[in-house]
C-alpha cells in the first residue's frame, strides 16, 4: 500500500480572459514507504500543483482520477491523516524577534507536542547549537533547516519538501541534502522531495518520478531510470539528419534530435552506426559519445521527440 497514490489527476487554472492553463494533465504517481521519493521536473512541470492537491490546498479538476494520501482518500479522508504528514511547501513564517527554539516550542503547543520532541527536532536539523539566536538573524539555509524541524515536530510517516533547496548558498544547499538523505536513512518516514535539479535528486534519492508538463514521463529506482535513458549515448553529425534518422530507425537503432544532429541512444559499438549509414550511402560528418550525464538523461525523458516527424517513434531506449 503506497504512501501517496495519484491516479488519472487533472488540474486546470481558470484565467481571466485566457483559456485554462493545464497544470496536471492525468498525472500517475506512486510513492512507496521508507527512503527519499524524488519528484523531479523543470519548472512549471506541475511539481507544486501536485503538492497542493495532495494536502487538500488546492482541488483538482471535479471527477477527475483518485487521490489517496497514508491510504486515506483526499480530501475527504484528509482530517485522518494530515496530522501524520509533515510539509514545507512554501518558506515557513515564523517570528523573527524570537528565538528558533522558541518559535518550536509555540508550534508544538499548539500541536500538542512536547518539549523534549522540539529539542529532538533541533537536534536533528543541526541547530541546538544556535537554537537560542533570533531568527532573523538565521542563514536562508538555517532558516529552511527550521522549517523542516517545524514539519518534524509531530513525528510524521511522511515528510513532503518542495524545492527545498531554493536560494539557498551551496553551504546551506549541502546542509539541507545532508538532513533529507539523514531523515531518509533514518526509516521512520517517507520523504517526498521535489526539485528541478538532477544532481539533487541523484544524491539524495532512492526512487524518483519525472515530470513533464502535468505528466509523469518515468517512474522507479533512481539508478534504473537515470542509467536506462542516459548511457551509451551517442551524437552524430551529418548533412541530412531526417534521412539518417530513418536509416539508423530502420536498422533498430534508437534516433532522436539533437540541435541539428542526431542522437543515438544506447549504442554498444558505435562503428555500427558508421556501417549503417554507409550501407544506404549515407556518411557523417563526426560522431562522439556522450558521457552518460544526467543532463542528456533528463532530456531524453522529458524533451520533445517530434522534429525527426512520426518515424522518431525510438527515443524510448
Ligand atoms: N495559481 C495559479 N494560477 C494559474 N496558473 C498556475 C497557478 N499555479 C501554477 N500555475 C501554472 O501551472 C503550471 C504548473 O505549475 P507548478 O505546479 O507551480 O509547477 P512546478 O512546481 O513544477 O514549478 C505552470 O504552468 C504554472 O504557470
Ligand atoms: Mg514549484
Amino acid at each position: 500500500m503506497p504512501a501517496v497514490q495519484l491516479t488519472a489527476v487533472s488540474k486546470s487554472y481558470r484565467r481571466r480572459g485566457r483559456p485554462p492553463q493545464k497544470a496536471l494533465d492525468s498525472l500517475d504517481l506512486l510513492v512507496e514507504y521508507g527512503g527519499v521519493h524524488g519528484f523531479l521536473g523543470p519548472n512549471g512541470s506541475g511539481k507544486t500543483t501536485s503538492i497542493r492537491i495532495l494536502l487538500g490546498l488546492v482541488a483538482a479538476d471535479s471527477g477527475s482520477g483518485e487521490i489517496r494520501l497514508l491510504d486515506q482518500p483526499v480530501p475527504d479522508g484528509l482530517p485522518d491523516v494530515i496530522g501524520a504528514v509533515g510539509a514545507l511547501v512554501e518558506t515557513p513564517l515564523f517570528f523573527p524577534g524570537f528565538s528558533g527554539r522558541l518559535n518550536l516550542q509555540l508550534l508544538a503547543e499548539a500541536a500538542g507536542v512536547s518539549r523534549a520532541r522540539v529539542e529532538e527536532c533541533l537536534e536533528l536539523v543541526d541547530l541546538t547549537d544556535r537554537a537560542a539566536d533570533r531568527f532573523k538573524g538565521y542563514s536562508l539555509g538555517m532558516k529552511q533547516r527550521l522549517g523542516i524541524a517545524a514539519a518534524l515536530l509531530k513525528e510524521p510517516r511522511l515528510l513532503i519538501l518542495d524545492e527545498p533547496s531554493n536560494g539557498l548558498d551551496p553551504a546551506g544547499i549541502r546542509d539541507v541534502r545532508e538532513l533529507i538523505r539523514r531523515l531518509g536513512r533514518d526509516g521512520r518516514t517517507t520523504v517526498l522531495l521535489s526539485s528541478h535539479l538532477l544532481p539533487e535528486i541523484q544524491q539524495v534519492c532512492d526512487s524518483v518520478s519525472i515530470l513533464a508538463r502535468g505528466r509523469c514521463v518515468a517512474s522507479g529506482p533512481v539508478g534504473e531510470v537515470l542509467a536506462s535513458r542516459g548511457s551509451g549515448d551517442v551524437i552524430v553529425h551529418i548533412g541530412d539528419p531526417a534521412t539518417a534518422a530513418g536509416v539508423l530507425q530502420r536498422a533498430g537503432f534508437s534516433v532522436s534530435p539533437a540541435e541539428g544532429a542526431l542522437m543515438v541512444h544506447a549504442v554498444d559499438t558505435p562503428s555500427d552506426i558508421t556501417r549503417v549509414l554507409a550501407g544506404a550511402g549515407l556518411y557523417l560528418e563526426e560522431l562522439r559519445r556522450v558521457t552518460p550525464d544526467l543532463e542528456s538523461a533528463f532530456l531524453a525523458i522529458t524533451g520533445d521527440p517530434s522534429i525527426t516527424g512520426p518515424a522518431a517513434g525510438g527515443t524510448q531506449a
